[in-house]
C-alpha cells in the first residue's frame, strides 16, 4: 500500500499547494472534499490527514465540518488555518470571530520545538491569511507558537498527534514552512518518503490492471501530453486491450494531425484516426458566441467518438487525462462556483455510453504528469508540448470559424512557435499561440493601401494554467515574429502582443 497523506479541502486557494509540497517531499498526497465519508477515508489508509484552510467561519450555520470519527482513527492530524480553528472548535476550544483579516507576512515565536516545530528557530517569518483565530485551546492541547496577532499561532495535543497552525506552511513565504510539513510527515506520521514519478506510475499501472480485469478500455487521444501519458499508463496495464481514438476535429495546428498519428503509432498504440473536420466546420457555420462554439464542438466530439467506439466490442472503461486544475476549474469541490468556461474534454461521454471512467492523473499537476510521461518513455516533443485546448483553434478565431480563417491562423501560429523554438524559449513558456481577430485595420504595403485582419500573439508563463503572467519575450524576437507573420501570411497586416495576466483575463481569448 502506498503511503498517502489525505488533504481534506475546505476551499482554501492554497489547498493544492499543500498536496504539492508533500509530494515534493516524496510522499503521495491526495485532495478529497471536506465531506469525504469516514468509510472512504479509512479505505485510503492514510498515514495522516491534513485539514486545509478555507474562507468559512466555524460559527457559520453551514460551516463545513468533518466526521468526528476522524479523531478516533488514531492517525496524526494537522489543521491549517480554518483546519486548526475547526479542530479547536470541535474539541471544545474557543474560536474568536473577527472582521479584521490578517493577510501577509508575520513573525511567529516558537515556544516548543520538541517535535512538530523541531529545527525551527525561536523567531521565523510565516504567511498569514485569516480573519478568525483560536483564543482558547481545547482540553489536552498546548500552544507551541505565538505571533502578535495570534496568541495561539500553533498548537498540539499533549500526545503529540493532533496539530494546528494558524499560518500557512505550504506557502513559500513561510520561510521554514517546508521543514514544518516535513516534520509532520516524517517525524509525526513516520512516512518513509519513497514516492516518485516512477513509483507513482508503477502503482497506478498495477491498480488499473486489477481494476480493469479482462475488459477493453477506450481512450480519446488528443496528442497533448495529458492524454498521451494516460494512454501509456493504460497501455502498460492492459496492453492490446487499450483502443485509442484520435478525432481530428480539423481545428488542430499545422501538421499536427499527422504528427500525432505517427508518434503514437511508433509507440505501438492501437490508434484509430478519424478525420472529422468537415463535420465540425458544418456545425460551426454562422456561430459566433464562444460558449456556443465550445458546446457544439464538445457535443460533436462525443458523437464522432461514439460512432467509432461503438465498433469496439466489450469496451467497459474510458480513460481520460483529467488533471487536478481541470477538476477544480470545472467543478468546485466546495459547491457551485461561477462557470468561467465550459472545458471540453470528453465530458458527458461516460454516462451516455455507460462506461466507467479511469482518470489516472486526476491528482497531478502538469509538471508531475511530464515526469511520469518521461518515465514511460514518451518522446520529448510530446512531453514538452504546450497545452492545447480541446476546442482547438475554434476558440482562437474570434467570431465565426471558416476554413480560410483556420488556414490563416495555422500559418501565423506556425511562425510564432517556430521563432520561439529557434530562440530557445519554447520550454520557458507555458503556452504560446496566435489569436485571429475579426477586426480589420488599415496598412500600407509597397505603395498600396491594405485593409486586413489583426493577429494577437498570446504567450504566458504559468505553473498550472490557473494563474498566468504574460511572457516577457524579448523585443527583437517579437519583432521578427511580427515581420514574418505580416510578410508571409496573406490577409494579416497587423500583429499585437497581449499583455494581460490571468486573472483577471484568461489564457485563451474565448
Ligand atoms: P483559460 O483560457 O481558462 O485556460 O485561462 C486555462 C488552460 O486551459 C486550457 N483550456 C482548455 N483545455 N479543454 C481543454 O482541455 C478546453 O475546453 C479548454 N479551454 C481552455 C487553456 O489552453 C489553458 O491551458
Amino acid at each position: 500500500m502506498r503511503e498517502t497523506i489525505l488533504v481534506l479541502d475546505f476551499g482554501s486557494q492554497y489547498t493544492q499547494l499543500i498536496a504539492r509540497r508533500i509530494r515534493e517531499l516524496g510522499v503521495y498526497s491526495e485532495i478529497r472534499p471536506f465531506s469525504e465519508p469516514l468509510k472512504r477515508i479509512r479505505e485510503a489508509q492514510p498515514k495522516a490527514i491534513i485539514l486545509s484552510g478555507g474562507p468559512s467561519c466555524v460559527w457559520d450555520e453551514a460551516a463545513p465540518s468533518i466526521d468526528l470519527g476522524i479523531f478516533d482513527l488514531g492517525i496524526p492530524i494537522l489543521g491549517i488555518c480554518y483546519g486548526m480553528q475547526l479542530i479547536a472548535h470541535l474539541l471544545g476550544g474557543r474560536v474568536e470571530r473577527s472582521t479584521r483579516r490578517e493577510f501577509g507576512p508575520a513573525e511567529i515565536e516558537t515556544t516548543d520545538t520538541s517535535d512538530f516545530l523541531s529545527g525551527i528557530p525561536r523567531k521565523t517569518r510565516v504567511w498569514m491569511s485569516h480573519g478568525d483565530r483560536v483564543l482558547e485551546l481545547p482540553n489536552g492541547f498546548v500552544s507551541i507558537a505565538t505571533s502578535e496577532n495570534s496568541p495561539i499561532a500553533a498548537m498540539k495535543d499533549t500526545q503529540g498527534r493532533i496539530f494546528g497552525t494558524q499560518f500557512h506552511p505550504e506557502v513559500v513565504h513561510s520561510e521554514l514552512g517546508k521543514e514544518v510539513l516535513s516534520n509532520f510527515i516524517f517525524k509525526i506520521a513516520m512516512c518513509k518518503g519513497s514516492w516518485t514519478a516512477k513509483s507513482f506510475a508503477e502503482s497506478v499501472i498495477e491498480e488499473i490492471r486489477v481494476n480493469v480485469g479482462n475488459s477493453e478500455v477506450l481512450c480519446a487521444l488528443s496528442g497533448g501530453v495529458d492524454s498521451a501519458v494516460t494512454a501509456l499508463i493504460i497501455q502498460h496495464a492492459v496492453w492490446n486491450r487499450l483502443h485509442c481514438i484520435f478525432v481530428d476535429t480539423g481545428l488542430l495546428r499545422l501538421g499536427e494531425a499527422n504528427q500525432v498519428f505517427e508518434t503514437f503509432k511508433d509507440l505501438g498504440l492501437d490508434l484509430i484516426h478519424v478525420s472529422a473536420g468537415r463535420r465540425f466546420l458544418d456545425k460551426l457555420r454562422g456561430v459566433e458566441d464562444p460558449e456556443s462554439k465550445r458546446k457544439i464542438i464538445g457535443e460533436e466530439f462525443i458523437r464522432v467518438f461514439e460512432d467509432e467506439a461503438s465498433k469496439i466490442e466489450g469496451a467497459e472503461f474510458l480513460a481520460q487525462g483529467t488533471l487536478y486544475p481541470d477538476v477544480i476549474e470545472s467543478v468546485s469541490l466546495k459547491g457551485p462556483s461561477a462557470k468561467i468556461k465550459t472545458h471540453h474534454n470528453v465530458g458527458g461521454l461516460p454516462e451516455r455510453m455507460n462506461l466507467k471512467l479511469i482518470e489516472p492523473l486526476k491528482e497531478l499537476f502538469k509538471d508531475e504528469v511530464r515526469a511520469v510521461g518521461g518515465e514511460l518513455g514518451l518522446p520529448k516533443e510530446v512531453l514538452d508540448r504546450h497545452p492545447f485546448p480541446g476546442p482547438g483553434l475554434a476558440i482562437r478565431i474570434i467570431g465565426e470559424v471558416t476554413e480560410e480563417k483556420l488556414e490563416r491562423l495555422r500559418a501565423a501560429d506556425a511562425i510564432f512557435i517556430d521563432e520561439i523554438k529557434k530562440a530557445g524559449i519554447y520550454k520557458d513558456i507555458w503556452q504560446a499561440f496566435c489569436v485571429l481577430l475579426p477586426i480589420k485595420t488599415v496598412g500600407v504595403m509597397g505603395d498600396e493601401r491594405t485593409y486586413e485582419n489583426v493577429v494577437a500573439l498570446r504567450a504566458v508563463t504559468s505553473l498550472d494554467g490557473m494563474t498566468a503572467n504574460w511572457a516577457h519575450i524579448p523585443y527583437d524576437i517579437l519583432e521578427k515574429i511580427s515581420a514574418r507573420i505580416i510578410n508571409e501570411v496573406k490577409g494579416i497586416n497587423r500583429v499585437v502582443y497581449d499583455v494581460s495576466t490571468k486573472p483577471p483575463s484568461t489564457i485563451e481569448w474565448e
